[in-house]
């Protein structure tokens, strides 16, 4: 494994000439992003030890189907106030270089975790979100999706066909992921030449899974991240920096 700390702001990254061989000789290519991709727009992440936003809150009252059940009303304020948050960002340097390198590959697939929208803004196009999106809302029940996210009104709303609460699109602990999506992602996995983990600390099943399952397949794995994380070592190339220098940085190399 090849590991380059990258010094954050005073240099250009500096890629190894075989890594970017590889890559322009590359058609099919498969990135996973986490909350660190949009850290740079303003967006807290979840794990930092000091502002991460499981730092301040539990999860278990706020992001599972049971806290749900328990007080939709506090979930719902939570989500609002992430969306908003969310839209009041823009998508970084990172997020748009992601739309370049989508640009490059005849196949790319960018399978995100987050649901802040922030890629789709950007303009990535072939996008697969394994989290949910916070913009939508769902029935509680299983009617479906129906709306773009409402102002939420004096109570939670519920569905017009069951009655149910309705709910954010968003997956929750303990949730099984949206099937077409991990289809989506596993085929991706599977046919990807390399395979990037970009601002992700890897601790999240089932997302965490598909670098190893790209890497066992043969794919190239390169992680793109602030820290070091479990999957570092089984990287074959590793920077860690910010996402929205290192990925300009990586754009601007396959170019020259
Ligand atoms: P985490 O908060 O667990 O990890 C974010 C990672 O991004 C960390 O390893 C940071 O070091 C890194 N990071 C921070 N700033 C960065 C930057 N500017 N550039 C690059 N890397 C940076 O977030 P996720 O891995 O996305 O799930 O968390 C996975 C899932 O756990 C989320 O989708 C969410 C959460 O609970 C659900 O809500 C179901
Ligand atoms: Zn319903």
């Amino acid at each position: 494994m090849d590991y380059f700390r990258v010094i954050l702001g005073f240099m250009t990254t500096i890629f190894p000439s075989e890594l970017i061989s590889y890559l322009r000789a590359s058609t099919r290519v498969a990135v996973l992003t986490g909350a660190g991709v949009s850290q740079e727009s303003g967006l807290r992440t979840f794990r930092d030890a000091q502002v991460g936003i499981w730092a301040q809150y539990k999860p278990e009252d706020l992001a599972t189907p049971q806290a749900f059940e328990r007080n939709p009303r506090l979930v719902w304020d939570f989500y609002t106030t992430r969306r908003e948050g969310a839209g009041q960002t823009e998508p970084n340097a990172g997020h748009l270089a992601l739309v370049e390198l989508e640009r490059r590959f005849a196949q790319f697939s960018l399978i995100t975790q987050n649901i802040d929208g922030l890629h789709q803004r950007a303009g990535s196009r072939t996008l697969i979100e394994l989290h949910g999106n916070l913009r939508r809302i769902r029935c509680s029940q299983g009617c479906g999706i129906l709306a773009e996210w409402v102002e939420l009104p004096e109570s939670v709303p519920t569905c017009p066909k069951c009655g149910a609460p309705l709910r954010p699109d968003v997956i929750w602990f303990g949730e099984q992921l949206p099937p077409a999506e991990l289809e989506a992602a596993i085929k991706a996995v599977n046919t990807c030449q390399a395979f990037f983990s970009i601002g992700t600390s890897g601790l999240v099943q089932p997302a965490a899974s598909l670098a190893f399952a790209a890497r066992s397949r043969g794919a190239v794995l390169v992680e793109i991240n602030y820290d070091p994380t479990p999957l570092t070592e089984h990287a074959d190339y590793a920077f860690h920096g910010k996402s929205g220098e290192i990925l300009p940085d990586l754009v601007k190399a396959l170019e020259e």
